[in-house]
């Protein structure tokens, strides 16, 4: 079980909290959290679910994969701290995450 903090553009924070094994999207979509329409349902062919992962998380949700990346070429204004949230897999290591929402998806 981790909480997560979502941060919209314009600065209003949602915390839900989201079981093991499910994906920082599902997590957003179960919520009914603003900024990840997550179209495809989750098979990285989208990138309507594209966050920004807090600077001090980083290194703890993992690097961007293949075909992950390329889809991230799709997203507007991508940063390094870019992901797309159903490529994160929730675990206890990621209790207190924190990710941002892009002002495209807000
Ligand atoms: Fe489509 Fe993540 S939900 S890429």
């Amino acid at each position: 079980m981790a909480k997560i903090t979502f941060i919209e553009h314009n600065g209003t924070e949602r915390v839900v909290e989201a079981a093991n094994g499910l994906t920082v999207m599902e997590a957003a979509v179960r919520n009914m959290v603003p900024g990840i329409d997550a179209d495809c349902g989750g098979a990285c062919a989208c990138a309507t679910c594209h966050v920004y992962v807090h600077p001090d998380w980083v290194a703890k949700t993992g690097a961007r994969e293949g075909m992950e990346e390329s889809m991230l070429d799709f997203a507007d204004d991508v940063r390094d701290t870019s992901r797309l949230s159903c490529q994160i897999k929730i675990s206890d290591a990621l209790d207190g995450l924190i990710v941002e929402t892009p002002a495209q998806q807000g």
